[in-house]
């Protein structure tokens, strides 16, 4: 029976004998993209660019501009979307991601991409995709757009498509995109069960997917929930000094710490997981306990934070100043980069057509 086959059979696919789920420690090559929603904040920085940043100074990687994907959400209006490219780039860069290093692209320019989801889509089956969580949840959280499209659904066929064209043995994600991950991966088994010859000892024609997962600090929004831009609820990479204090200073602290003479607890705190991301050790265990005896006041513990935040929010933006002199150098290297990434992608797609007698 092939892999997945739903009509007889919901369950997912076993890895096939011989190729054990192994996660490769050190990877070679490793693929990565982001929606373009504007600006950077330090929800992104944590949880995605200090990894990426970390894992190319060892392997040989491509970061892209997700546009496609910002469209299954966006597509009413996608008029910012080529400048939030930009400005996603920028950012990348100003946090301290080097451009010369990896490879930089947007996934709209490489046309095999849309050519390798068209063929993963006719194997996709529906149940994998309606069952994947993101999809009820994203549909409930954005009740103001209308998510009931092909597109939408498809959304997890794009970044399978995405990951395989580069052959790549590792995707860092964050945890949110571990759901998509695994559905990459039983979408490319069952194409390399329909397509690869598996059976007669041939080498898959695509690569499977491994998430590549880091501890990330958690960082938590100025009104407490996950930090977003849609909340409004984000600091900047690079924002100005000025506002990211006074906007800090409001920030909501643990709810329960009423007055000044209230213990606190810092596990619900997100001023306390900023400091767990910015401030020396020495001075996170000290208001660890102040904090939990009322030692310490939120006013003055925003403050110690301050002295440490902002001189990190003042590297990316001096960093984003002086590319912006320069924007015709970013232009240039993600038009490098992009001929970079169709070359690689273009050599998986032959492999992709003969296989499935297209060649
Ligand atoms: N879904 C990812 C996000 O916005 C973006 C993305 C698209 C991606 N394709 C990918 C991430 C491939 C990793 C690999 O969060
Ligand atoms: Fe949060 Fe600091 Fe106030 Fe504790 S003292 S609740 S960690 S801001």
């Amino acid at each position: 029976m092939p892999p997945g086959n739903h009509l007889m059979s919901d369950a997912p696919t076993p890895a096939p004998a011989g190729s054990p789920d192994k996660k490769p420690r050190e990877p070679k090559r490793v693929v990565s993209g982001m929606r373009p929603t504007g600006k950077l904040h330090l929800g992104h920085l944590h949880g995605a660019i200090k990894n990426w940043i970390a894992i190319s100074q060892k392997a040989e990687c491509f970061f892209f501009s997700a546009d496609w994907h910002a469209l299954t959400s966006d597509y009413a209006d996608p008029s910012k979307i080529e400048a939030n490219t930009r400005d996603m780039f920028a950012d990348w860069i100003a946090a301290g991601l080097d451009p010369e290093r990896s490879t930089l692209f947007i996934q709209s320019r490489v046309k095999q991409h849309a050519e390798l989801y068209l063929l993963l889509g006719m194997i996709a089956p529906l149940g994998w995709l309606e069952r994947v969580p993101t999809y009820k949840e994203q549909q409930e959280n954005l009740r103001e757009k209308d998510l009931n499209t092909h597109g939408f659904l498809g959304y997890p066929v794009l970044q399978t498509a995405d990951v395989a064209l580069y052959g790549a043995d590792a995707v860092p994600v964050g945890q949110d995109q571990v759901s998509h991950l695994e559905l990459a991966r039983e979408i490319v088994r069952r194409f390399n069960f329909f397509y690869g010859n598996v059976d007669k000892g041939q080498k898959p024609v695509l690569v499977e997917p491994q998430p590549f997962l880091t501890e990330v600090p958690k960082i938590i929004g100025l009104d407490g929930r996950k930090m977003s831009k849609s909340y409004q609820n984000a600091i900047e990479l690079g924002e100005d000094p000025v506002s990211a204090r006074a906007r800090l200073m409001k920030a909501v602290t643990d709810p329960a710490r009423v007055r000044r003479t209230d213990p606190g607890n810092p596990e619900v705190c997100g001023i306390w997981y900023l400091h767990k991301a910015y401030s020396p050790p020495a001075l996170q265990e000290q208001i660890n306990a102040e904090c939990r005896s009322a030692a310490i006041g939120c006013v003055d513990c925003k403050k110690k934070l301050l002295d440490n935040l902002i001189p990190e929010l003042e590297k990316p933006r001096a960093r984003r100043a002086e590319r912006d002199q320069n924007p015709a150098r970013l232009d240039e290297l993600v038009q490098l980069g992009t001929k970079k990434a169709q070359t690689v992608a273009e050599a998986t797609m032959q492999g992709v057509r003969d296989a499935m007698k297209l060649g």
